[in-house]
C-alpha cells in the first residue's frame, strides 16, 4: 500500500489554490493514487458558521482563532488521519498556514497560532504556497465573484500577504501563482512527486 500523504495549497485569495489544488488532484489520481481533494472551513458546522460570519461580519480576532481551530481539529479527525492512515494523498485547500496569516493579520501573533496547531494537526509532507501580488488578487477575486466579502479587502489581504511572506517552516514551498496555470501546475507537480 502506499505511504498516506499530506500536501496543503495556501496563498492569499486569487492566487489560484483551488484551481491548483483540483489540477493536481487529478493528475495524482491518473497515476494511480487514491486521492481526497477537501478544504478549510470545511462545510461541517463550525466551517459553515465561519462562512456566514463572512457576509454579516466578522468575529472578534480570538474568538475568529477559536472556531478555525474547532473546524480544524473536527477536519483532522474525522477525514485527514484516516484517510493518510489508509494510504491516500489528502490534498487540502488551506490549513493552518491561513490562520497563522489570516488571523495573524488582525494582530495575534502567528507563531502561537503555528505553535496551536501544532498540537493536534499533522504537518504536512509539503506545502505549496502560491505567490500574487495583492492587487492582482483582488482583481481575479472581483472577476470570479462580482464582489469582496469582509474577508477579501485589499488592505487586508496586503497584511496577510506579508504574514505568508515571512513564514519560515522547511515544509513550504513558494510557487509564483500569476503565470498561466499550466505553468504553475508543472512546478506544483514537481514539488509534490519529489516527496511522495
Ligand atoms: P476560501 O478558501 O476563500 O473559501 P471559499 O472560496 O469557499 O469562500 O476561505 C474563506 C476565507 O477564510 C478566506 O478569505 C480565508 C479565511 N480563512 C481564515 O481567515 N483562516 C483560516 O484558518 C482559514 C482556513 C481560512
Amino acid at each position: 500500500m502506499a505511504r498516506g500523504a499530506l500536501v496543503a495549497v495556501e496563498g492569499i485569495d486569487g492566487a489560484g489554490k483551488t484551481t491548483q489544488a483540483r489540477m493536481l488532484a487529478d493528475a495524482l489520481h491518473a497515476l494511480g493514487r487514491e486521492v481526497v481533494l477537501t478544504k478549510e472551513p470545511t462545510d461541517g458546522f463550525v466551517g459553515r458558521r465561519i462562512r456566514e460570519t463572512a457576509r454579516t461580519g466578522r468575529l472578534p480576532p480570538e474568538e475568529e482563532l477559536d472556531l478555525f481551530l474547532e473546524d480544524r481539529k473536527e477536519h483532522v479527525e474525522l477525514l485527514i488521519r484516516p484517510a493518510m492512515a489508509r494510504g491516500a494523498v489528502v490534498i487540502v485547500d488551506r490549513y493552518f498556514y491561513s490562520t497563522a496569516a489570516y488571523q495573524g493579520s488582525r494582530g495575534l501573533d502567528p507563531a502561537d497560532i503555528v505553535m496551536r496547531n501544532l498540537a493536534f494537526a499533522p504537518v504536512p509532507d509539503v506545502v505549496v504556497l502560491l505567490t500574487i501580488d495583492p492587487a492582482d488578487g483582488v482583481a481575479r477575486v472581483r472577476s470570479r465573484d462580482g464582489v469582496e466579502n469582509h474577508f477579501e479587502r485589499l488592505d487586508d489581504l496586503v497584511r496577510c500577504a506579508s504574514v505568508f511572506d515571512a513564514l519560515v517552516r522547511p515544509e513550504i514551498v513558494r510557487i509564483d501563482g500569476a503565470r498561466p496555470i499550466e505553468l504553475v501546475h508543472a512546478d506544483v507537480m514537481s514539488a509534490v512527486t519529489r516527496v511522495l
